[in-house]
């Protein structure tokens, strides 16, 4: 038994299982198939083609896709979806002329977030992220990386991986963990920042690695939160657990991030608001992953990621939402690709790859997920009765999904309101 989508408008982003990225001019080419079909079987895709070949499946359950297109769902490999609270105070305040950094430095932000989740009990952080996850699923994330980071000391970081845990062990989408101890500077630690470098690298990675809680490591290097030095020491440090970096670079300065995390084999670089030549010169010697979290510039009103220089170099880029209550406070990927096409000039395409199969590839994934591809998760969008593809970005407003499909169940597109 197993499931037929039908009579397919168009069926996107169809690419051989060795693709794992995709880079430069190649990211304006996505692979379709008009008028097609698709076959699920336990789970995976099966098989797919033109309607002319649609085979005959009595047995199984049908959908006619008539006027509707299908693609990947959306592979968002950059959020801080396990949080305590909202923060929408802070919201105001830089409504009245606050700054993301002054607000930070008046104990609010991430420190904020740090003493709510040091109070929440366990149990209604789980029920609250998970009432999270199941919102993006429904707005077509397929796939998604979650970090800690709002524990910054050794009990509260390990309450936030082991909830993380359980959401991978409940949830139907795979689910990657990040460690990210280093996400601000404790205020006990205020005047001795190596002090907490030392806690996360002597108390916290040890006790993460024996409980295997975490997949990847992250550090904020930036003015004001680690240094180039102190990123260095926590990514070699966590290197000996296998743990691979995935850290937040230049988002307000470029200090050297690009470089460190470069030289520590970092999977993927994320922000890069800030990119000097320097930064992209080092970017085209290494195999790393760009990513751009237009969600965040445009919350806080940053500047976005300069895409179109990273692609013109031939280089990849991936999309991704950073959901979290700071600095982005939606983990809705419809409007991060229709915002990169808005704000950074990217194409339809190149959203479409940089928030499917690159997205995949900066969590480790593309081998699953990503694309439609014989073998692959049959974790797919189906969009409603719409015009082309151009109007998936152009409508950004609009809701445009019709289903969206987890191994082979209908995800149920209600939301829930928290
Ligand atoms: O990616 N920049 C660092 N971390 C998050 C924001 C976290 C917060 O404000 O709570 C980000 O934007
Ligand atoms: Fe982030």
């Amino acid at each position: 038994m197993g499931t037929l989508i039908y009579n397919i408008k168009e069926l996107l982003q169809i690419r051989e299982a060795d693709i794992s990225k995709i880079s430069g001019a190649d990211m304006q080419v996505l692979p379709r198939l008009k008028n097609a079909f698709l076959v699920i079987e336990n789970g995976l895709i099966a098989d797919f083609g033109p309607m002319a070949n649609c085979p005959k499946k009595s047995d199984y359950k049908t959908i006619d896709a008539a006027g509707k297109f299908v693609l990947p769902t959306w592979c968002d490999s950059h959020t801080h979806l396990v949080y305590a609270a909202n923060r929408e105070d802070e919201f105001v305040d830089r409504i009245k002329g606050l700054s993301y950094e002054e607000i930070a430095q008046k104990g609010g932000g991430i420190l904020n977030s740090a003493q709510k989740l040091a109070i929440a009990d366990e149990k209604t952080l789980f029920k609250n992220a998970q009432q999270r996850l199941n919102e993006i699923i429904s707005q077509g994330t397929g796939a998604v990386e979650i970090k800690s980071g709002y524990g910054l000391n050794t009990e509260a970081e390990l309450k936030m991986l082991r909830i993380i845990k359980r959401l991978k062990q409940e949830s139907n989408i795979p689910i990657k963990a990040t460690f990210l101890g280093a996400h601000a500077i404790p205020l006990q630690y205020k005047n001795n920042s190596n002090a907490y470098v030392d806690e996360i690298i002597n108390d916290m990675l040890p006790k993460i690695a024996q409980e295997n809680l975490a997949d990847y490591i992250d550090v904020f290097c930036e003015t004001g939160y680690f240094t180039v030095a102190q990123t260095d020491r926590i990514l070699k440090a966590a290197k000996k657990y296998n743990l691979i970096p995935k850290i937040h670079v230049n988002q307000f300065t470029s200090i050297g991030g690009v470089q460190v995390g470069i030289a520590n084999d970092a999977l993927s670089l994320d922000h890069l608001e800030i990119l000097t030549n320097a930064d992209l010169d080092s970017l085209k010697s290494s195999k790393t992953m760009p990513v751009a979290l237009p969600g965040c510039s445009f919350f806080l009103s940053i500047p976005y990621t300069p895409a179109r220089r990273i692609i013109d170099a031939g280089l990849p880029l991936a999309l991704a939402s950073d959901f979290n209550p700071g600095s982005t406070p939606s983990g809705n990927m419809n409007f991060v690709v229709a915002t990169a096409c808005i704000k950074m000039n990217m194409t339809p395409e190149e959203a479409i790859n940089a928030a499917t199969l690159n997205g995949a590839h900066a969590m480790g994934l593309s081998k699953q997920m990503g694309s439609i591809t014989k073998g692959k998760k049959a974790n797919l969008i189906i969009t409603k009765k719409i015009s082309s593809l151009n109007y998936i970005p152009y409508a950004f407003g609009s809701n445009l999904i019709d289903t969206v499909f987890i191994n082979d169940n209908v995800h149920r597109t209600l939301m829930t309101l928290i």
